[in-house]
């Protein structure tokens, strides 16, 4: 569906404070030109980017989120901060495109405080891009409601996420390329499956059935997008745990919420 010529796009924009944030103030008193679309949240690090800061971001209708840092190598913390942004950013983007929002939403992008023509360039090109997608949930063809329920059910599961990240997703080259090698890796989406899409997928059962009552396999899987044997098998999961009670076809809430 075509976005309307008249769309104003709300694009949240995280940027730290020594580089993008910067090369963002550069670029306004060089008077460059971009889009008047970014409403800029300053933090001292990309690294301070918290998963639940985008799924929050986009669950209050952003239609884009971006996120700015120092270029590889030059962070000012840790001094890695903008490789854990980096991580982030691929963890969220896949998060995001299983509860079914476009990722091409989020962008992460390194500016210094010199470049405030690169930031003028970014902002164009992402402008575009969001203007193109259209309001949130209009690319997706998608309730925003559907959309926002998931990314609740996201934002409940962050300190898992993050504990998962910490744990199993250690990447052993801190390098772009050794990023992208490792979450192309064949035994990474398996990985990603058990221990982030599943998870997600029995939050977002549980946060269907409290919100709607009892309800079938197949009811939750037309609701929720999902594929009906998988449903089944998380409701099996989840009746094992004690957390749901099935009875005749029916799954019901068998905990307090
Ligand atoms: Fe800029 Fe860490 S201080 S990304």
């Amino acid at each position: 569906m075509a976005a309307p010529s008249d769309f104003k796009p709300i694009i949240v924009g995280f940027l730290c404070n020594w580089c993008c944030y910067g090369g963002a103030d550069l670029c306004g008193v060089s008077r460059f030109q971009y889009p008047p679309y970014l409403r800029v949240i300053r933090l001292m690090c990309s690294g301070r980017v918290d998963l639940e800061f985008i799924f929050r971001a986009f669950a209050k209708k952003s239609d884009g989120v971006f996120i700015g840092g120092c270029h590889l190598g030059d962070c000012h913390y840790n001094p890695e901060g903008n490789y854990d942004a980096l991580g982030n950013s691929m963890v969220a983007k896949r998060i995001l495109e299983n509860i079914g929002v476009n990722p091409d939403r989020l962008r992460l992008e390194w500016v210094s405080a010199g470049e405030g023509i690169r930031f003028a360039e970014i902002m164009n090109e992402f402008g575009a891009k969001i203007k193109s997608l259209g309001p949130f949930g209009s690319s997706e063809g998608r309730d925003v409601a559907d959309l926002q329920s998931g990314l609740e059910a996201a934002t409940q599961l962050v300190p898992y996420f993050k504990l998962v990240e910490r744990e199993r997703f250690r990447v052993p080259r801190r390098t772009e390329a050794g990023y992208e090698e490792f979450f192309a890796k064949p035994d990474f989406e398996p990985l990603f499956k058990a221990l982030i899409i599943d998870k997600l997928a029995m939050g977002r059962i549980m946060g269907e059935l409290r919100a709607n009552g009892d309800a079938t396999a197949g009811d939750i899987a037309q609701k929720l997008r999902l594929d009906a044997g998988e449903v089944a098998r998380h409701l099996h999961q989840l009746s094992q745990q004690g957390m749901v009670k099935l009875n005749g076809g029916q799954a019901q809430i068998a905990v307090a919420a």
